[in-house]
Order: C-alpha cells, then structure tokens, then sequence
C-alpha cells in the first residue's frame, strides 16, 4: 500500500502526545515528512520543548520545527490549568538533545510539501495559527494538500465557552482562513472526541504495563485526569488521536458531511464552527466531513497496540 505523507501541527499537549505516538507506531502506513510546533495549549518554546523532550526519550525521532507564537491578530490563550505548567505535566522526560529544523514552521511546511511526491496530508491538532499562515503565504500549497485532518470545533456544544472548542477559540481567524480554502477538512471536533475517550481502569492498565512507551503514557494520562476531576469527567477524551486514527483507520468513524463556518466576532460565539445541522439542510457544496461518533473499543485497542508496537520500536 502506498504511505500516505503527512505533517503533523500540534502543541503537545498530553493528547497531542498520544496522536504523534500513534503515527509514530504506523509509519510502515504513514511518511511523516515532520511535526511542526505551535503556540496553543502552552507558549510555543514549552510545546517544542515538549516534543523534543518526548523524541530524546523514545530515541526516534522526525524532523521538527516551530512556528507561530502568538494568534495571527489575537492574544495568545494557554491551557496550562490542562495539560500543566510545562504543557505535559506527569512524566520525568530528560533533557532535550533533538535539534530542531532551522527553518521556520511555515516555510518547513512549504518546502516539504513543494518537494513531496504525490500529495501531502495535513494533521493540525492546535490552534490552525500555522496552517492558516501557510495557506495565506503561500496559496499554490492548496494544490498539493489532498486533505486536513484537523483537531477543532464542535457542532453542539463548545469547551472553552459554551459554542467555541479549545483550538478554534484561540485563533478564529486562521481557522477561518482554513476552513474557506477550499481544502478538503476531516473535523474531529468535541462530539467525535467526546467519544474517544479513555477510562480509569484502561489508564491504570496502561501505569501497570511495562514498558518504556506504555508506562509513559499511563503516567501522562493520569496527570491528564487530574483537571477533567473537577470539571466532572469520568471519561477522558484523547481529543487529538482522532484526526490520525482517522487516517489510518476511517471505518471505525460515523460521520456527516457538512457547510462549516467560522465566527471570528468578539461575543459569545468567538470560535464557533457553526454548521446547519438540521436533517433537512442541503448543502451545494460541504466543506467539511464532521466525524460524530466512533467505535470506543476499537478505538482504544488499536491506540494501546500501538504503544506496544513502540515498546518494541524504542527498547
Ligand atoms: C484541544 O485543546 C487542547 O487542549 C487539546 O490538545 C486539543 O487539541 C481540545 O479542545
Ligand atoms: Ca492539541
């Protein structure tokens, strides 16, 4: 089967972690030509800090570069009571000695998919500060993008604010640059991710397993569980596994093909990806497949082989 070339944006970030451990272990599936960095869950010298620090322990790794550190117009928004101080709180990473691509994260983007033969995925699982900023530079990209996979948005009910999820509220603008590209999107937003969650029980398997790649996540998860608690989750969403799970394994999702918005005003639906959802909408042309629901099983089965694929990979 031919590999299927990607480039992961993402601000690890406990699940962003997870989704790049999921690539990370089918890359016999999935050419990663990079993982590129951006400010969204924590600054953006935290989160590239935080991928290094996750490639020197594995002791694999794939080229890296950081990019935005700020919303193209807005004030940079953190989720540090999330995911921690550094942004991946619960595990003793050591010091990082991966160096990072010496290029900006939208000029990388540019090259890699200028370069790539045949045509290049896009897996955005933060803030679309990056992708947005790439698209508006350097528009002849559109023609080599066959699809975005992205982590963002919610059809129903927002987190951040009851309408706006996480990665779109931070910065509308560029979503709205993304999602009006005309770039064929794959949404995996709050009513997909909700789904994919991960129980008490699964994580403290996962704390009680050894292995280098396993234990890890199991300690990171917990840490992970600790805000959900006073939000009221007895579930954990690994939000951003999604839109790589996607990829590799699309029959396990359900979903609908819809015309999606972004608000960029100022009120109480800053960063709604807001869509017609009523059955009887028609669209001429949808631009986005929203996925609304997964098979959890499955879901977690294949997530937890590949930990233990990568056990094995980084022994
Ligand atoms: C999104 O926000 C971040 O905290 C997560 O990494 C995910 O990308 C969920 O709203
Ligand atoms: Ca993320």
């Amino acid at each position: 089967m031919e590999k299927r070339n990607i480039i992961i944006d993402c601000d690890p970030g406990h699940d962003d972690v997870m989704a790049v451990l999921l690539a990370l272990a089918n890359q016999d599936r999935l050419n990663i030509l990079g993982v590129t960095t951006v400010a969204g869950n924590q600054t953006l010298e935290k989160v590239t800090n935080n991928i290094r620090k996750l490639y020197t322990y594995l002791g694999i790794s794939t080229p890296i570069a950081s990019g935005a550190a700020k919303p193209i117009i807005r004030e940079l928004i953190t989720a540090g009571e999330v995911h921690g101080k550094s942004g991946l709180d619960g595990w003793d990473f050591p010091e990082p000695s991966i160096e990072l691509d010496s290029t900006n994260a939208i000029t990388f983007m540019y090259e890699k998919i200028i370069e790539a033969e045949g045509k290049v995925t896009l897996v955005p699982m933060g803030p679309l500060t990056n992708i947005g900023l790439l698209i508006a530079t350097f528009p002849e990209v559109k023609e080599k993008i066959d699809l975005i996979s992205l982590m963002g948005g919610s059809i129903y009910a927002g987190n951040v604010t009851p309408y706006a999820e996480f990665n779109i509220y931070v910065d509308p603008e560029a979503a709205k640059i993304v999602f009006d590209s005309g770039i064929p999107i794959v949404m995996s937003g709050l009513e997909v991710t909700h789904k994919a969650a991960i129980t008490e029980e699964e994580i403290e398997f996962l704390k009680q397993t050894d292995g280098k790649v396993t234990k890890m996540c199991g300690e990171l998860l917990y840490s992970y569980t600790r805000y959900h608690h006073s939000e009221g989750y007895t579930s954990y969403p690994l939000h951003d596994v999604c839109s790589v799970m996607y990829l590799l394994h699309p029959d396990i999702f359900e979903y609908k093909d819809l015309q999606v918005e972004i608000d960029t005003s100022n009120g109480i639906h800053r960063g709604r990806t807001a869509a017609d959802n009523r059955q009887w909408a028609k669209y001429e042309r949808p631009n986005t497949r929203v996925l609304i629901d997964v098979n959890r099983e499955k879901f977690i089965d294949i997530l937890f082989k590949a930990f233990a694929k990568l056990n094995e990979m980084c022994k």
